[in-house]
């Protein structure tokens, strides 16, 4: 498997994309589902939702398939939860959370990180009076990850407050063996939910589909309001999708290339005298001094699209995808004339 970075036009460091690209089969089931194109997509999504299901040991009344996480995220907010309550996420994350919380009205408390952790302890004092809380773990944009006692923490405060807990898990593929995941909790009884997407370690963020797993009567909840939007997974995505899940030596390689990247990258970066924060997912947050200024220079000096966390409440890092050595290089040796260490 080589890296597969998009050769024309600038470096794309900016979205976490997978620079390994999808499975061989999972593209090739992509093909074949585009005949007949004239046919609606089965809006029950029935393939993926038994695939996913089955890899994942729940019944399938657990799993909803959607347009991407994305849509996850929207229609959670529209319908989980007390709506007469504010929603509750972290200061310092993934934009979406807050952003669909205050499209659909419910309006958003953030609680500031503990540093570039989730302060579980505060998340958990304020789930009493939230109508739902969104989690982001491993967390966008700093890599880290909720060790099992704050996981547990959280689980338990939803059991007992009867607040929905979503977790966005977009990159948990990418996290080390025993690391917490939601779905471990599902049989707690708690209003849980987590959400997954094949956009990341998957490869098949144009396709536009990701699923969530959790309580039967949140998922149910969930499909109800997909009722809007019945065709909203489409077909060349469903098929890929379930092909993606049966490749497990692709994922499998994946995950383990990643991870070499990501210690050769956070390796080089420390030999430069850069800091970088460790990191569970196909990311890292680079320190830099002024990170608005060098996502900027980077992108007009030296075509390199990388992502201010600061957009994300964590100002002077830089979100940067692991992509191939060569083109990590290229961003290393840009931040060295842009924003020279010490
Ligand atoms: C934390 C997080 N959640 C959700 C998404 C959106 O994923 P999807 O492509 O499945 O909509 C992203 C995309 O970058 C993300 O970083």
């Amino acid at each position: 498997m080589t890296v597969t970075a998009v050769r024309t036009g600038p470096v794309r460091l900016h979205l976490s994309e997978n620079a390994h690209g999808a499975s061989p089969l999972a593209l090739q089931a992509a093909r074949d589902a585009l005949d007949p194109a004239s046919v609606y997509p089965d809006p029950a999504r029935s393939a993926p939702v038994r695939a996913i299901a089955e890899r994942l040991g729940v019944g399938e009344h657990q799993v909803a398939v959607a347009n991407g996480s994305d849509e996850l995220v929207l229609l959670s907010a529209l319908a989980l939860g007390d709506r007469d309550r504010p929603g509750v996420t972290t200061a310092g994350t993934f934009p979406g959370y807050r952003v669909c919380l205050e499209a659909v009205g419910r309006g958003c408390r953030e609680i500031p990180l503990d540093g570039v952790q989730v302060d579980a302890e505060a998340v958990a004092a304020a789930m009493e009076r939230a109508g739902i809380v969104y989690i982001c773990h491993p967390h966008n944009p700093t890599g880290a990850v909720l060790d099992r006692d704050r996981m547990e923490l959280l689980v338990e405060r939803a059991a007992v407050t009867g607040t929905p807990l979503v977790v966005d898990e977009a990159y948990l593929e990418y996290a080390p063996a025993g690391t917490p995941r939601l779905g471990d909790y599902l049989g707690s009884g708690a209003p849980l939910l987590s959400l997954r997407t094949f956009s990341k370690a998957y490869g098949l963020a144009a396709l536009r589909i990701g699923y969530a797993v959790g309580s039967p009567e949140l998922v149910a909840r969930l499909r109800e309001v997909q009722g809007t939007m019945p065709f909203s997974a489409n077909a060349v995505a469903q098929a890929a999708a379930v092909a993606a899940l049966a490749d497990r030596g692709h994922l499998d390689e994946v995950r383990r290339q990643n991870a070499l990247q990501r210690a050769w990258f956070r390796g080089e970066l420390e030999r430069r005298g850069r800091q970088s924060l460790p990191s569970a997912t196909n990311f890292v947050a680079v320190r830099v001094r002024d990170s608005a200024s060098a996502e900027r220079l980077l992108e007009r000096d030296h075509g390199i699209l990388v992502r201010d966390a600061g957009r994300f409440g964590c100002a002077g890092y830089l979100r940067v995808s692991l992509a191939s050595a060569k083109d990590l290089v290229r961003l290393m040796d840009a931040l060295d004339l842009i924003d020279p260490v010490g």
